[in-house]
Formats: C-alpha cells, sequence, structure tokens
C-alpha cells in the first residue's frame, strides 16, 4: 500500500520555514535566558500564546472553539459531517522546558491544516488541529487534566479544587484563561473523533542514533503518579534529642530509600522518580513536620504496575514511623497499545515519502494516551538532538520538524478520505 495522490500533494505543499518561523515565534512566550521555555498551563505567557494560535487560525479562515477544559480547537470543514480526524498536542512546558515539547504538534498539525489548504483539496472528513491544557503538570499536577476532561477518563470537575504555589484554583485559571478570548465558540466536552494522531518529538535518543527521520509510534508505557505527606513534629534543632524527634525529612529519607528498593529491576524497565520535594518550615535550625514529594513510576507492563503501585503505601508508612504517611493517587492510566492499521498508515506514509522509519513504545506519557481511550490513536516521532527533553537544551532540526509534519499531513488527508482504515 501506498499514499493517495492527495495525501502527497499535502506533504508537498507543507511549509517548513513557516513552521520553523512559527515554532521560534512561539518560543518567545516564557522565554528563558538559557534558550528554553518556561510556560506554565494556563499563565500570562500561555494565554499570550494561545491568542498567538488563535489569530494565527482565525486569519486562515478556520473555526476555532473552546471547551470547558480550556483546550482549543480549530477546525478546517470537511465534505461530510461524520466525525473529525483529530491531531495536535499541548503548549504548555516544564519549568525548565525546551521549544518543542508539545507546541510542536499543535504547529505542525495547523502547518498540515495550511498545506492541505494551499494544496487546493477537499477532505471528506473535517480536520481538527487540537491545543490540550496542561499536559505537563508543572503548575497544576497532575498532567493531562485536559485530555482526560476530554476524553472522560476523569471527570472535569474533580480537577477544579487543585491549587497552583499560590494557592489559585484550576478552575479560577480555566475560566480566566477561556476568557481571555470571548469571542470563540464554545464546545461541550468529549465527541470522539474518528482518529487521533500526535506529532511529538522522541524525547530520547534511538531515532538519531539510527539516522532516521520518522517513528510510527506504537504505544505508550503505563503511569501512575502519587503524592506522599509525610507529617511528624517541629522542634529546635540545637536542643531536641534525636531519640525525641518525629523528623519529616529523615522519614522521608528513609521512604525514599525503601521505595529505591521496592523498584529495584535488574532489566532497568521500571522508571521511578521522586523529582520534587517541599519540606515545611524550610528551616535550617527547626525539626522540620511536614514534607511532601511526588512519586511518577512508569512501566509498559500493567500488571508490573499493578504489583508494585499498590506495594507503594505500606512501604512508605512503614519506614515513615513513627511519622504518619498519607498518600493521595493523582494519576493513573494503564499502558496504551495503539492500533495496527493506524502505526502501519504513518509508516507507510514514511515510505512512500522516502524518510527513514522504524516502530517505537513511547516512554514519555502524551495527550495521545487518553485519546487512545476513545478513538484509535498514534503517534508521529521525530528525533531530537542527543535525546535530550524537559531541559532547554532541547532541540529538532526545522528539517526533521517538516519530515514530520510531511508525514503527520499526509496521514490525516488518507485517515479524513477514508483511503486508510483505522
Ligand atoms: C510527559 O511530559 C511525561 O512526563 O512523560
Ligand atoms: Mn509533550
Ligand atoms: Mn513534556
Amino acid at each position: 500500500m501506498t499514499i493517495s495522490d492527495d495525501a502527497r500533494r499535502a506533504a508537498e505543499a507543507v511549509n517548513g520555514e513557516r513552521l520553523w518561523t512559527r515554532l521560534m515565534r512561539m518560543a518567545e512566550f516564557g522565554a528563558r535566558t538559557d534558550g528554553g521555555v518556561d510556560r506554565p498551563c494556563l499563565s500570562a505567557v500561555d494565554q499570550a500564546a494561545r491568542t498567538e494560535l488563535i489569530g494565527w487560525a482565525e486569519a486562515r479562515g478556520y473555526q476555532v472553539s473552546v471547551d470547558r477544559a480550556a483546550n482549543l480547537f480549530i477546525r478546517r470543514e470537511g465534505r461530510g459531517n461524520g466525525p473529525a480526524i483529530l491531531t495536535g498536542s499541548h503548549m504548555d512546558s516544564q519549568p525548565k522546558g525546551g521549544r518543542f515539547d508539545g507546541i510542536g504538534g499543535v504547529l505542525g498539525g495547523l502547518e498540515a491544516l495550511d498545506a492541505i489548504t494551499e494544496a487546493g483539496l477537499e477532505t471528506e472528513r473535517a480536520i481538527e488541529v487540537v491545543a490540550f491544557t496542561n499536559e505537563e503538570g508543572g503548575r497544576f499536577s497532575p498532567g493531562c487534566t485536559g485530555s482526560m476532561s476530554w476524553s472522560g477518563a476523569r471527570d472535569a470537575t474533580s480537577f477544579d479544587d487543585i491549587v497552583d504555589e499560590n494557592g489559585v484554583r484550576y478552575a479560577d485559571a480555566l475560566n480566566e484563561t477561556i476568557s481571555k478570548a470571548p469571542q470563540l465558540a464554545t464546545r461541550p466536552l468529549g465527541g470522539a473523533p474518528a482518529a487521533y494522531v500526535e506529532l511529538h518529538i522522541e524525547q530520547g535518543p534511538v531515532l538519531e542514533k539510527k539516522g532516521l527521520e520518522i517513528a510510527a509510534v506504537t504505544g505508550i508505557q503505563g503511569v501512575r503518579w502519587y503524592g506522599m505527606e509525610i507529617s511528624g513534629e517541629t522542634a529546635h534543632a540545637g536542643t531536641t534529642p534525636l531519640a525525641l524527634r518525629r523528623d519529616a525529612v529523615q522519614a522521608a529519607h528513609r521512604a525514599i530509600a525503601a521505595l529505591n528498593t521496592l523498584m529495584a529491576d535488574p532489566e532497568d524497565v521500571i522508571r521511578f522518580t521522586v523529582g520534587r520535594i517541599e519540606v515545611e518550615p524550610n528551616s535550617p535550625n527547626t525539626v522540620a513536620d511536614k514534607v511532601r514529594f511526588t512519586i511518577d513510576f512508569r512501566h509498559p507492563d500493567r500488571t508490573v504496575l499493578e504489583e508494585r503501585g499498590s506495594a507503594i503505601e505500606e512501604v512508605v508508612k512503614e519506614a515513615a514511623a513513627p511519622c504518619e504517611a498519607v498518600i493521595t493517587p493523582s494519576l493513573f492510566s494503564d499502558p496504551a497499545h495503539f492500533p495496527e492499521p493506524i502505526v502501519a498508515t504513518i509508516e507507510q506514509a514514511a515510505h512512500a515519502l522516502d524518510f527513514g522509519v522504524m516502530r517505537l513504545p513511547s516512554g514519555a506519557f502524551h495527550d495521545a494516551l487518553f485519546a487512545s481511550q476513545i478513538c484509535p490513536t498514534a503517534m508521529i516521532f521525530v528525533p531530537c538532538r542527543n535525546g535530550i527533553s524537559h531541559h532547554p537544551d532541547e532541540y529538532a532540526s526545522p528539517e526533521h520538524m517538516e519530515a514530520g509534519t510531511r508525514v503527520l499531513a499526509a496521514t490525516l488527508v488518507d485517515l479524513a478520505n477514508g483511503n486508510a482504515t483505522v
């Protein structure tokens, strides 16, 4: 099988220069002095980036709408009125993030729409680009609240009371962001598309090492996030004998050591991270009475996630004694396995356009994880330099971003015209 003439014309109309110019423009919203990006979701810089994106979309005559979770949708109409083909990603970044994670998939999607338009093509199904809210979870934890609300994986209102480090409620930040673009049509959450395809940088080293331009992504490993709160008692650091203390920092240290033992994996497949630790009162000469830390635990096998995940609470409680420990699960997803036909469609499009392609599972999670629960889903990866991501040095070349967008445009056209099965 190969791609249709229309798919090839769309791919050829992709304008790599325009894509790169837009990527670099977006990198100005939340630009860090070290070359990276800090664009917390629903912040002033995120809102400004959204305004820029909406302006580009409206200038081309696409219809832009927003749902209750502040997910933005850019729609290019089709001839028919069946469910659309959806592409996209997210616009928020990590605090010390890069210029490509997430935004590359949103701008690649917009470029694909423009290429289809400039190639003079009509498609049977509409094609939509989505910018999901809060994929990263850096400001409001957990991540993927936009795609979980949209897909129904979690009730959208269950996130309303999450607060950021300044006490701002997620629901208030959503409403403020939605109010910045009052001209937009509103749409209900949900409405499963016919398929979802997300373009993203690989965030790992494999494609670069193999000298390939494209990966057809086969699935995403499962993930669990937990918040841990250890409670002890404050005391004077100079006077209180160690035997009389209930020191929350020491308890957290024992708990993390015990978790490292629980998560030990000779095959090095388990991913276990404590990425945030907060201490109260956070004073050098006071024994701490509170430590909060996060757990990010991932594995491609559901059984491993279940077995080790369910052991976490007991391990922490035992290690933290005589301090108390409370565990709050915040993100839960089983591994996703993308359907063969849509993975094969991407692979064939890459072959037909003369790009080197391989299949690859994703270690990072993406909005595609939750899209895959309601519609046929797959992803396209392009290489990133030295595999670096979630870091200011994150870099994907203009050529690779263009290659990924060409494969995306061809895939979207063939899916929208029923030339590819899902
Ligand atoms: C996504 O940002 C992830 O942490 O995998
Ligand atoms: Mn991302
Ligand atoms: Mn990310």
